[in-house]
């Protein structure tokens, strides 16, 4: 998975996408996310933002924004401009931190920041790179673009399906192995309650990668978002083939092993396991909800703020996209956010 995502020259995520670099996201790429949808995903979590600085954290300067998975910027450059918008004094007083940790990926984007650069936003190569006193980190859709490992019931136990190469199809094909030791850990937890042939996934990464992400602030909040569950949800008997999917022009499809590199492989987080890594590293959770939830208490304010006036073009824009990323049926209940925390009061 990791090769048919982000290899240097085959990979989805690493080969040439529209002209700038980037595999297009969106209408004519071959998946939505918050980002794509519009202005308006940036727009509300600045104002998020700015409340968490103004009150919580009580106007630390300098402030640093950190964004990892960020893919060619735009949420980047929507919140930035969104916060220059905000009047509020943050505008002035921090720095947002776009870390990109694969070369042809950076490369990618430091040419198109140097096409059009935006003064507060810089491009580091990793986590450690990107550290800072106090600051605020967000993700969105990064978790779920991390590669898994598949196992499955059969017989009574556990089994790692890994892949081989079938001689006689001349295709990749499934071979189920024994388990390496950091899968039969998990497994021994998921127990043996599971029909034959239950398949499903882990994502042993995001442990290694919370290490990394929990030493990014001595204070600050965390927020990521992404579809996903917690655990009890992930792994009932009855989601007997896990969740691993793939998305090419949109359509969504369940052969990993079709179109290499020119499609999307993705699972859903399980937050659980983010959450337990957090813990593990000091971070607090202070709350776990969904998009729905989220974005309407960001956006109180600037609803309040519209009561009595016919909204005008730019507006009735932002409340479509409003919509659509609220909407239980749209974006609003399958996005979640996890918000962990290390305050020091
Ligand atoms: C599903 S896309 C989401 C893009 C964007 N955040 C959005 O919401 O539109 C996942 C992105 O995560 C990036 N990614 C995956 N692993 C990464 C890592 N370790 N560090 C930084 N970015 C990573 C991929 O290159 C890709 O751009």
């Amino acid at each position: 998975m990791d090769l048919v995502l982000y290899d240097p020259g085959l990979g989805y995520y690493s080969r040439r996408g529209d002209e700038a670099g980037f595999r297009e996201v969106g209408r004519s790429g071959d998946f939505f996310t918050s980002v794509s949808v519009g202005e308006t995903f940036g727009f509300l979590l600045a104002q998020r933002i700015v409340h968490e600085w103004e009150g919580r954290y009580k106007r630390p300067s300098p402030f640093v924004i950190v964004e990892q998975g960020g893919h060619d910027g735009r949420l980047a450059r929507d919140i930035v401009a969104a916060l220059r918008e905000s009047g509020s004094p943050l505008a002035g007083n921090f720095e947002y931190r776009l870390v990109e940790p694969r070369p042809a990926l950076r490369e990618f984007l430091e040419r198109s920041f140097s096409l059009d650069p935006v003064e507060e936003i810089r491009i580091a190569p990793s986590l450690e790179e990107a550290r800072a006193e106090v600051g605020l980190f967000v993700c969105n859709e990064l978790l779920d673009a991390f590669p898994v490992d598949l196992i499955t019931f059969e017989s009574g136990r556990w089994r790692e399906l890994r892949v081989a190469w079938d001689g006689p199809t001349g295709r990749p094909a499934w071979s189920p192995d024994e388990l390496r030791p950091e899968l039969a850990a998990f497994a021994a937890d998921l127990g043996t309650n599971y029909p034959e042939g239950y398949r499903t996934e882990v994502c042993l990464a995001v442990d290694s990668w919370m290490a990394e992400a929990a030493t990014l602030f001595k204070q600050g909040l965390w927020w990521i978002i992404d579809y996903g569950h917690e655990r009890d949800d992930y792994y009932p008997p009855e989601r007997r083939d896990g969740t691993l999917r793939c998305y090419h022009a949109h359509r969504s499809g369940n052969d990993p092993f079709a179109f290499p590199g020119e499609q999307d492989l993705t699972a859903d987080v399980d937050f659980t396991r983010v959450e337990e890594a957090a813990l593990r590293l000091g971070l607090a959770r202070r709350r776990f909800t969904d998009q729905h939830h989220f974005l309407i208490e960001a956006a109180k304010p600037w609803l309040l703020s519209l009561e009595g006036q016919a909204p005008g073009p730019a507006t009735a824009k932002r409340l479509r996209q409003f919509q659509t990323l609220t909407h239980p049926s749209m974006m609003g209940q399958q996005f979640k956010i996890l918000e962990l925390e290390r305050f020091n009061a």
